[in-house]
């Protein structure tokens, strides 16, 4: 486990690093031979369950989500994202965080926040669980529209300490959410660990996309979302078929029936 983290952090600065989400077997299946990272992430509140925000995900929808992702991953990262108001405390982390490591057999977990989580990231890597940070636009503390972050020098300063306070604490990586481009390169140059933007420029050290926004699945309108094929269509398609067939009692013939 610890030798596919390094594996991970030794792609920085010599090739970029591909991350996205799954929620499930079959997706993961196929991404996982051409990501290095994949995460469960709360995002599965609103692209699943239509939540207004990731503060209604619950640890058990986590786990259940990631069991079956899964069976679906085995060549990349396993990140498990911790939900709201599951890593209050240390101890509450770390109890928590146990569970998720024990229960989905993740390869690491991720948590929200700089500053204010520094104890408990310390404590989770003393115990041996790995950790990715996240930066920037913290979905589950921010309330109403995202904006991006870094624009005031109060905010850089803010974040620019924040990494390098996770770097020390231990964290492997860092999600790096809508923070502006140059800060995103300074903290990239600034910091050993491999950095994730989303939307966070072409200066992060990898990208993190929502599978489902880049298949077209979602009806995303976020600036940084491109929509890489439209998988719609494609699934439409296949069920006008199958409809046709089942009307004009074409299916199933007898190669399909016992
Ligand atoms: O929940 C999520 O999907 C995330 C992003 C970084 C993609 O946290």
């Amino acid at each position: 486990m610890f030798s596919q983290i390094n594996e991970f952090q030794s792609k920085k600065n010599r090739s970029k690093i591909i991350c996205l989400t799954a929620y499930s077997k079959n997706i993961a299946q196929i991404i996982d031979k051409h990501t290095d990272l994949i995460l469960i992430g709360d995002s599965l509140g609103s692209v699943l369950y239509n939540f207004k925000s990731t503060r209604s995900v619950t640890l058990d929808m986590m786990i259940e989500h990631s069991k079956s992702a899964r069976q679906g991953i085995s060549n990349s990262l396993m990140v498990v994202d911790m939900p709201y108001n599951t890593y209050n405390n240390p101890a509450q982390a770390l109890k928590n965080c146990k569970k998720v490591m024990k229960l989905t057999k993740c390869d690491a977990v991720k948590l929200e926040g700089g500053l204010k989580i520094i104890k408990i990231v310390k404590l989770l890597v003393k115990n041996k669980i790995p950790v990715l940070g996240h930066l920037g636009i913290l979905p589950q503390f921010t309330k109403g529209k995202f904006k991006s972050k870094g624009k005031s020098a109060k905010e850089r300063k803010e974040i620019i300490r924040d990494s390098k306070l996770l770097q020390e604490a231990g964290a492997f990586s860092l999600v790096l959410e809508c923070v502006e481009k140059k800060l995103s390169k300074e903290i990239t140059n600034s910091v050993k660990i491999p950095t994730i933007g989303i939307g966070s420029s072409k200066n992060c050290d990898g990208q993190i996309l929502v599978t489902d926004d880049i298949l077209g699945l979602t009806e995303s309108k976020i600036k940084f979302v491109k929509k890489f094929t439209n998988i719609k269509k494609i699934i439409a398609s296949g069920v006008k078929k199958f409809k046709k067939e089942v009307k004009s009692n074409k299916y199933p013939t007898k190669k399909y029936s016992y």
